[in-house]
């Protein structure tokens, strides 16, 4: 039984495979015999061999051409009839080999003595060269169309037609606003940018955002871009059409305080004059109030800032410090106006404004009137035996204290440079620090408390006052 269901399959399979097989064949000798296979390629055959018959230049070579076609359709046909002939054995088959032959031979004549009749056209019998030249035209043309049909198949055509498109596309963005920002949604630098030119400053009409990522024709657009700006990336901010960079250019525009001019002077007539918005006038921003702080420069003082390297110069001195840790920017709006702003993107902490207002508030306190710290040394038995000295190589002060809880060590203490010492001189048992750098001055006094506060007994008491008064 189950062999009689396995010979069923083994003979399905047989029929699929032999289905499969005529249809493949099938199929290529269709392709081989479709008419434009067969028309292309007895047009470029007839076409080159014209030409070199019509560069043979007489018209007999016209002649001898078509005979040898002739021939070679002859010699054709033997081999086509010699073919089928051996698919018959015995001496049938031999007859019917010769028979198909015969026929086979008959027809091929006809069927070229037909085609040169056709070549030669209404002509009635005009020379070979004419017909040549007829047929190479044709097939020239022939040759012409595929060619365009080939360019339309590929891309010339979509691509002109996508061209019309992104132009199209772009010179609709481009009215939408003078300021245009190009940009990707999850770009950082992207955000950034439209971030400040959107948050930062009130420019009315306000900058439109194309987010190319998300744009249907975001790519063609970014390659038109390219062309047209020089600027492939994004963030891509034009102004008028006209690129004024992307993201690291904005920043250092708005840090630098020269955005506003420049959206000005590139903007024209379609816009408003731009100003910095204050951010409490945001009120999604209500929070960051205080993400600005001012702080007033006195006369005689000069405050310099760059790239976060505080110099304050005044008539005690001058003093430098590194913000480079602290992310924030500086403006200078007027004059003897300092303004400090969070550095955009981080605003993490509103107090390091106040921080870095102090900071510079404290080193112009330090070249206008100095810091002085007072310190009084109290002793209830040993007398604490204080002395003061400047050591002549390093010019710094080193205090000695003797006598301490009646120890005989010798505690020296060395002053930060820049930090004077001295006995107070209307009050005893005092000394006073003075500098003109509050943290010299205070690191000084530190380090004087500290070399006292030995064992369990806090015997010193250390008043330091940052004295601003003086
Ligand atoms: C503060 O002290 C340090 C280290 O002693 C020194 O390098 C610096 O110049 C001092 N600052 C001033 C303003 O004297």
């Amino acid at each position: 039984m189950p062999s009689q269901r396995r010979l069923k399959t083994f003979g399905l399979l047989v029929f699929i495979a032999v289905l499969i097989t005529l249809y493949i064949t099938a199929s290529a000798r269709q392709t081989r015999s479709s008419e434009f296979y067969t028309k292309t390629q007895k047009a470029l055959e007839e076409a080159r061999s014209h030409k070199e018959a019509a560069l043979g230049g007489s018209g007999g070579s016209g002649g001898d051409d078509v005979g040898s076609r002739l021939r070679e359709a002859e010699e054709a046909a033997k081999r086509s009839a010699d073919r089928k002939g051996e698919e018959f054995h015995g001496e049938e088959g031999k007859a019917r080999a010769k028979e198909v032959r015969e026929k086979g031979e008959k027809d091929e004549q006809e069927k070229a003595k037909e085609e040169v009749n056709r070549n030669d056209g209404g002509r009635g019998g005009s020379s070979g060269a004419g017909a040549a030249r007829k047929v190479r035209t044709g097939g020239n043309e022939a040759v012409l169309k595929g060619e365009k049909k080939d360019e339309k198949d590929d891309e010339k055509e979509p691509e002109t037609e996508e061209d019309k498109n992104v132009r199209a596309e772009l010179n609709d963005i481009l009215k939408r606003s003078p300021v245009i920002i190009f940009s990707k949604s999850y770009c950082p630098f992207s955000k950034k940018a439209k971030h400040i030119l959107l948050e930062s400053y009130n420019i009315s009409p306000p900058p439109y955002v194309v987010e190319l990522d998300l744009h249907p024709l975001g790519a063609p657009l970014q390659a038109k871009l390219a062309d047209m700006t020089g600027r492939r990336t994004v963030p891509n901010i034009l102004i008028n059409g006209r690129s004024i960079g992307g993201g690291d250019d904005v920043q250092n525009l708005d840090e630098s305080g020269e955005l506003i001019e420049k959206v000005k002077s590139m903007g024209g007539k379609r816009m408003r004059p731009p100003s910095q918005s204050p951010s409490s006038f945001n009120p999604p921003k209500m929070k960051y109030i205080h993400s600005q702080e001012s702080l007033t420069v006195p006369e005689g003082v000069k405050v310099h800032i760059k790239t976060r390297i505080v110099t304050v110069e005044g008539p005690k001195g001058k003093l430098t410090k590194n913000l480079g840790h602290l992310s924030v920017s500086f403006s200078h709006p007027e004059k003897n106006i300092i303004h400090i702003e969070l550095h955009h993107g981080s605003r993490k902490n509103v107090a390091t404004l106040r921080t870095v207002r102090t900071i510079i508030n404290n080193l112009i306190i330090g070249v206008t009137k100095g810091f002085k710290y007072k310190m009084r040394y109290v002793y209830a038995h040993f007398p604490i035996n204080v002395n003061i000295e400047k050591n002549k190589e390093t010019g710094l002060f080193e205090v000695e204290i003797r006598n301490f809880i009646g120890e005989k060590i010798v505690r020296k203490v060395i002053m930060h440079s820049g930090v004077d010492v001295e006995p107070s001189k209307n009050q005893k048992d005092e000394l006073q620090l003075t500098g003109i750098s509050l943290e010299n001055v205070s690191q000084s006094a530190a380090d004087l408390q500290q070399i006292c506060r030995v064992r369990n007994k806090d015997i010193r008491k250390a008043r330091h006052t940052s004295c601003v008064s003086q």
